[in-house]
């Protein structure tokens, strides 16, 4: 059985300095609080949400994992990932006195009865309301959803919710299977499956750009819209997330789930509200509207090394020791989507990510048609309109316009709302 590390919730010094309401606590517990995903992205979300107030006071968090560690290791692998000011630093301290941690395994109901005491060692005055976040490899969702329900649930009317990333199961069969066990155990509105995606200031913009401008309504259809194309580059590789990544490939892990999204939002009909239910529901439309995939439109590779490159440049996807000798896997693919409605028929939506490429970007650009009857000679170049997620997220729609000064040359230019320079504030 793995060792629990002293709670610091139950030290006199912080006892002391926390003030007391009625009100519920919140325990959000981080699952898988030694890996990738905590130290990139959940660590550093929940200080941001800390240091801009957007949380309860008295909400805390409880890392778990199978390794022993102390909240300061957990804080020196997230800190190199968290935004944070000099003038922050007191704040940043406090963020962490909110964290514990609980060394255990996925499998032993012994081990999450050391969770529930640390979560009810931040009970004081009401019961916690508790959120877990499965930042887990999707092989030990099954038991610790179960766990979670044997031994962890809240208790005297306070709530209990679970957070499940993708992938969220392999393929068809496994992904039902997933479904049923989870849905066995939750009701529907407990269960949240998260794409980070939709976080991102751009993929959220997508909504008001498309219905709430009258610009771009008429356009937005096969009549003006030649093609679609959504991308996704990263330039490093797995970097020893191999065990996980040769399992489930670039498709699985960065194209059903973060481009299909944007695809969907960017071609589903306008929701009746903003509601989630509604925008879900248009999306599952698109999605019901995409023709089975050709295996002539679709391109797959695997990264290898460069021998005239930098440091991790020369390792190639099967330099990583944590990737079976002799992997398939794909790295990078690019596939051709057709969304057979009266909107879309015959537009072909490109959808393309690869790891270990040139440049860190992720980027949607819808792409018109030339226009008719040309009196230039063809000198026009086709409309784009581009949403850049990241990095430096901008909108930028690239046009005709005269060159100034005497001539009449045509010059392609863009009419760009760079959020970096028209915004104070950017997430
Ligand atoms: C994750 C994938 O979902 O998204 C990772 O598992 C990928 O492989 C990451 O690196 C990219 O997210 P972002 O927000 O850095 O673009």
């Amino acid at each position: 059985m793995s060792t629990q590390m002293k709670n610091p919730f139950d030290s006199k010094e912080f006892l002391k300095k926390r003030t007391y309401s009625n009100d519920n606590s919140f325990a959000f517990v981080v699952f898988g609080a030694s890996g990738d995903l905590a130290k990139k992205k959940i660590y550093p979300t929940l200080w941001a949400l800390f240091r801009d107030d957007l949380l309860p006071s008295n909400t805390y968090f409880i890392g778990y994992a199978r390794s022993k560690l102390t909240v300061d290791a957990i804080r020196e692998k997230a800190e190199p990932h968290m935004k944070v000011a000099d003038s922050e630093r007191e704040k940043a301290a406090a963020f962490w006195e909110m964290n514990s941690y609980v060394a255990g395994s996925y499998d032993k109901a012994d081990d999450f009865v050391k969770l529930d005491e640390a979560i009810k060692a931040t009970e004081i005055s009401a019961p916690a309301n508790r959120l877990f976040y499965l930042a887990l490899p999707p092989s030990v969702f099954a038991d610790v959803t179960r766990l979670v329900k044997e031994k962890c649930m809240a208790h005297d009317g306070a709530w209990s919710r679970v957070i499940i990333e993708k992938p969220f199961g392999k393929d068809l069969e496994s992904s039902d299977k997933l479904s049923n066990h989870v849905s066995s155990l939750f009701t529907e509105d407990q269960i949240y499956r998260i794409d980070h995606y939709l976080g991102k200031e751009m993929v959220q913009n997508l909504m008001v750009l498309r219905f709430g401008n009258r610009i771009f309504g008429p356009l937005w259809n096969r009549d003006n819209v030649s093609a679609v194309v959504i991308s996704f580059k990263e330039p490093f590789g797995t970097q020893g997330r191999g065990g996980y990544f040769d399992e489930f490939g670039i498709i699985r892990d960065v194209m059903q789930n973060h481009l299909l999204q944007i695809l969907c939002l960017t071609a589903m009909e306008k929701p009746a509200t903003t509601n989630a239910e509604d925008i879900r529901d248009e999306k599952v439309k698109v999605l019901r509207s995409i023709s089975k995939i050709k295996m002539e439109d679709v391109v797959l590779g695997q990264y290898v090394g460069d021998p005239n490159g930098e440091g991790d440049a020369k390792l190639g996807y099967l330099d990583d020791p944590t990737v079976p000798k002799g992997s398939r896997t794909p790295t990078y693919a690019v596939a051709v989507l057709y969304v057979r409605n009266e909107r879309w028929d015959g537009v072909p939506f490109i959808i393309r990510c690869g790891k270990a490429l040139n440049e860190r970007k992720a980027e949607l650009r819808v792409q018109f048609r030339d226009v008719p009857g040309d009196i230039f000679n063809g000198a026009t170049q086709r409309n784009e309109l581009v949403l850049r997620v990241q990095p430096n997220e901008a909108v930028y729609m690239k046009m005709m316009t005269k060159k100034p000064g005497i001539g009449f040359e045509c010059e392609e230019t863009e009419l760009d709302l760079t959020y970096g320079s028209r915004y104070k504030v950017v997430v």
